[in-house]
């Protein structure tokens, strides 16, 4: 047991292993990166709205079918998914990208490699989920 749980800090200590995400770190990215369109508290309204030609989603009802999309929102983030009002193909926030590497998987079990940054935000952007 002991040697098991050495085995884990050991690991979570090593570069490029996805560690849980944690959506408090992922709170100030999304304040840094996203509310001035998306707006403080995720809903689409910030001070950006009334110049972009559409509107921000509102980010707290991504829940609608009662799942949240954890990896279709990390393609939306990342720019696989790719947003003309993310920048298209030159991403407005490929700086995030280039944090230390993280993996999730997909529904059908498909490993999605992505930056630890990107998978906080979008554990921030569950727990405001409505
Ligand atoms: C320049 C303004 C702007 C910034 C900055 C921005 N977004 Fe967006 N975002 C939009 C707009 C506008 C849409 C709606 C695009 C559409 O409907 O085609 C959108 C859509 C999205 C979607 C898709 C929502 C859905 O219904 O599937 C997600 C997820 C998202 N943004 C997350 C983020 C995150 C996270 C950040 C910060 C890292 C961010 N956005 C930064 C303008 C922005």
């Amino acid at each position: 047991m002991r040697s098991v749980l050495k085995l884990a800090a050991a690991a979570a200590m090593l570069p490029g292993l996805a560690l849980a995400a944690d959506p408090r770190a992922g709170r100030a990215l999304f304040q840094e990166n996203c509310a001035p369109c998306h707006g403080a508290t995720a809903r689409g309204d910030g001070p950006m709205r009334d110049i972009l030609s559409v509107a921000p989603a509102d980010l707290t009802r991504l829940s609608e079918d009662g799942v949240f999309p954890m990896t279709d929102v990390v393609r939306r983030i990342d720019g696989r998914d790719m947003l003309l009002a993310h920048g298209g193909p030159m991403p407005l926030f490929g700086y995030i990208l280039e944090d230390r590497s993280a993996v999730i998987d997909d529904p059908d079990g498909t490993p999605i490699f992505t930056s630890q940054a990107v998978l906080d935000i979008a554990a921030f952007l569950e727990t405001v989920q409505e």
